[in-house]
């Protein structure tokens, strides 16, 4: 039997292509989605989802720029809607943590009637690694309004790896995963952990949510900004503090700690460029 068709979403970023390259690797034919990708995609331009969807099985569904933004439902429930009227008949979301904007898509995709299933991961240890911050951490400093809150940082690979669990097993549909790390770290930590890994200076700095909106607007525009921001201040207030088992419950085995990834990051020479 031929392995369903998927078209993955965010493609060319951090696990939209490590589950493309995964998909590619088990035979299925793959569409790579995104507005620089193969296939010509733009969560702002509704008229290019349908020719990224036709002929489509499963959907990894990784909107940008994050489910709490405030059009982001709309945009995910209209989405939803062209694919189940183009014969789509599975979606796997990627969701956050702890964000109220990441639960209303969730139930979106939840009652869509479609198979479904979520992953619901914490803070991505690839932000350090491949993210805005891999500059930060090169650097030297760390500012984030994090506090002294803690965080269960995942492997993104575990991401991808229980993302294409979920498009190629049915066994997977009307679950929700929560995908995090194996341990809980502050950012103090994580800085630490960087630095013994690199062996170089990298610290964290603790910053007010109006520093780091000010200090991020030149970079990424005002919009985005508001957004990190706002983000940052909702999820930042320990309600993420806690271990999630969701790799173990779908790939039966545990996920990759903070450290193992820094070692990696290490050996491939991330942070010297
Ligand atoms: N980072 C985390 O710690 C974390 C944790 C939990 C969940 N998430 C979720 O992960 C998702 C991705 O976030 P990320 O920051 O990690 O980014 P990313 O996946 O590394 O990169 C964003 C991807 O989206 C594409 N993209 C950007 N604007 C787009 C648009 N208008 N239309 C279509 N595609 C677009 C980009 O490619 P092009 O530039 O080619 O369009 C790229 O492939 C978000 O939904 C976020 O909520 C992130």
């Amino acid at each position: 039997m031929s392995r369903p068709s998927v078209l993955v979403t965010g493609a060319t970023g951090k696990t939209g292509r490590r589950v493309a390259d995964r998909l590619i690797r088990l035979g299925h034919p793959v569409r790579q989605a995104s507005r620089r990708g193969e296939q010509p995609f733009d969560w702002a331009r509704p008229e290019t989802w349908s020719a990224a969807l036709r002929g489509i099985d499963a959907v990894y569904l990784c909107y940008f720029p994050d489910l709490a933004a405030p059009q982001a439902s709309d945009v995910v429930e209209a989405f939803v809607d062209v694919a189940r009227k183009t014969g789509v008949r599975r979606l796997v979301l990627l969701s956050g943590r702890g964000e109220a904007g990441a639960q209303r898509c969730e139930a979106i995709v939840a009652g869509s009637g479609l198979g479904y299933t979520i992953v619901r991961a914490s803070w991505f240890t690839q932000n350090f690694t491949e993210g805005q911050l891999a500059q930060a951490v090169h650097d030297g400093l760390i500012a984030l309004p994090a506090g002294q809150v803690a965080e269960p940082f995942v492997d993104v690979d575990d991401v991808a790896d229980v993302a294409v669990a979920a498009l190629a097993d049915h066994r997977h549909d009307g679950r929700a995963y929560e995908v995090t790390g194996p341990r809980l770290l502050t950012f103090d930590q994580a800085a630490a952990e960087i630095a013994e890994a690199t062996g170089r200076e990298v610290r964290y700095l603790p910053v007010t949510a109006e520093q780091f909106h000010d200090g991020l607007v030149g970079q990424v525009g005002p919009e985005h900004a508001r957004l990190l921001t706002d983000l940052c201040m909702e999820v930042f207030d320990g309600r993420n503090a806690s271990l999630g088992d969701g790799v173990h419950q779908a790939l039966d085995r545990q996920p990759v700690d903070f450290a193992e990834v820094c070692r990696r990051a290490v050996a491939a020479g991330t942070w010297q460029r």
